[in-house]
């Protein structure tokens, strides 16, 4: 089969399908009304993404409480959100009825901006610290989770992505070094209560099983005490535990997982895959594959980090830039069990409409990204987010963050 029939052929997601292998990662914009609605620019860049034709689409972190932003201008899902929310989704639906559109349901916790927010946390990193977590706050704060979900469905999205990656809440109660004696921490029991009883709950709120229920997970934070680690005070990569945790949020009715690693606050270039060493993307195809080996076969395994294959030209020497291009790659992937769907991040940005060029035999047409993270400085400098060598508007906001606040050192979130 041709790389061009792998990567458009439809695939079951529970009882959905989506039309081709290419998934829309979750990528925030820091574009919202002071309300956290969708802007018109939100609006429209998701009107885009679906006009490319990709088979499924992730909404970026959406907030479930206000004060658990770690942007400023971060989209919300609480009632008052319910109504734009749901004009947004029929716009999107509108303008590709047959991508799948799927919410990603947040809260920052240690990493929620002070600025603005109240930095909460399981057990404090050093360097970050917040309030202490009662039990309290988490029931109350995963009453907004479920409350979240709800608004979603109403609002017609087609699932919900549980955010359990990058460090934000999700990450923080599941990792090792959320080792307090508490309901939420210490034992394997208590720190999966959190993400299982999340699960279990919005199935039992939701029982419309067309409404797709799926997570984001971090394979190996790369830290000591991160998850994926051998425990706490340990960087040791031990996946006993990732394979536990995407199995049993399989049983709980996940039917698809999405790859990642890395806490970019801590370990950005795990996260997102830096031009310099554009190998490490390897190492997400073989926690991609670890995935896949772990749960049956119906259950779909996004894999992530493909960006950095480009157009071949990627600084990959040992192989043809033919071969290690995104989509013959991506293609090849597909074909070896590596994974069932091709995550875009950072080349959504570049091209919403890479799915549809290469459907339509455009593939020369193709703009790809350069992997020079401008969209990781925009975000962090709490900017809007685009595309700074394809997007004019983008360009622009970049030299204007760059004016008024100076140029980014680090490229941590
Ligand atoms: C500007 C920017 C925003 C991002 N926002 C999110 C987000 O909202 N949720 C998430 O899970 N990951 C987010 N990520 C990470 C990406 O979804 C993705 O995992 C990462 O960029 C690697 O994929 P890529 O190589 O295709 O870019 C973001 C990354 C960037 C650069």
């Amino acid at each position: 089969m041709s790389y061009k029939d792998t990567l458009l052929q439809p695939i079951k997601v529970g009882p959905r399908v989506a039309p081709n292998r290419f998934f829309i990662q979750a990528m925030e914009c820091n574009m919202e009304d002071e309300t956290g609605n969708p802007s018109e620019q939100t609006t429209e860049r998701y009107c885009e993404l679906a006009r490319g034709g990709a088979g499924m689409i992730t909404l970026e972190a959406i907030t479930v409480t206000r004060e658990s932003r770690a942007r400023d201008n971060q989209l919300a899902i609480m009632p008052q959100n319910e109504k734009p929310l749901t004009k947004f989704v029929e716009r999107v639906h509108e303008a590709n009825p047959d991508t799948l559109f799927v919410f990603q349901l947040t809260h920052s916790g240690e990493i929620s901006n002070p600025n603005f927010s109240r930095r909460v946390t399981p057990n404090p990193l050093p360097g970050y610290g917040g309030d202490l977590l009662t039990e309290d706050d988490v029931d109350r704060i995963m009453d907004s989770y479920v409350t979240a979900a709800k608004i979603a469905y109403n609002a017609g999205a087609d699932g919900i992505d549980l955010k359990l990656c990058h460090g934000y809440l999700g990450s923080q109660m599941i990792r090792p070094h959320n080792n307090r004696d508490w309901k939420y921490g210490g034992s394997w029991e208590n720190r999966t209560r959190f993400p299982y009883e999340l699960m279990e709950r919005i199935r039992k709120e939701i029982p419309d099983k067309n409404f797709l229920i799926g997570s984001k997970v971090s394979a190996w934070e790369g830290f000591p005490g991160g998850f994926g680690t051998e425990g706490p005070g340990s960087p040791i990569m031990d996946l006993t535990e990732p394979i536990k945790l995407i199995q049993g949020l399989e049983e709980r009715g996940a039917s698809y997982i999405v790859q990642s690693a890395g806490s970019p606050s801590i370990t950005v270039s795990l996260t997102q895959v830096d031009k310099n060493i554009p190998y490490y993307a390897y190492m997400h195809q073989y926690w991609a594959k670890e995935f896949k080996k772990a749960v049956k076969p119906e259950t779909v395994i996004i894999g992530s980090n493909f960006s950095p294959f480009r157009n071949g030209k990627n600084g990959l020497c040992a192989v043809t830039e033919e071969e290690s291009n995104l989509l013959n790659y991506g293609a090849w992937c597909l074909e070896n069990d590596v994974c069932d769907m091709i995550a875009l991040g950072r080349q959504s940005f570049a091209d919403p409409y890479l799915p549809k060029k290469l459907a339509e035999g455009k593939e020369d047409e193709i703009k790809y990204c350069m992997l020079c993270d401008k969209c990781l400085e925009l975000l962090i400098q709490q900017s809007k987010v685009g595309c700074v060598v394809h997007e004019k508007w983008a360009h622009e906001e970049l030299v204007k963050t760059r004016k008024e606040k100076g140029f980014l050192k680090q490229k941590h979130t």
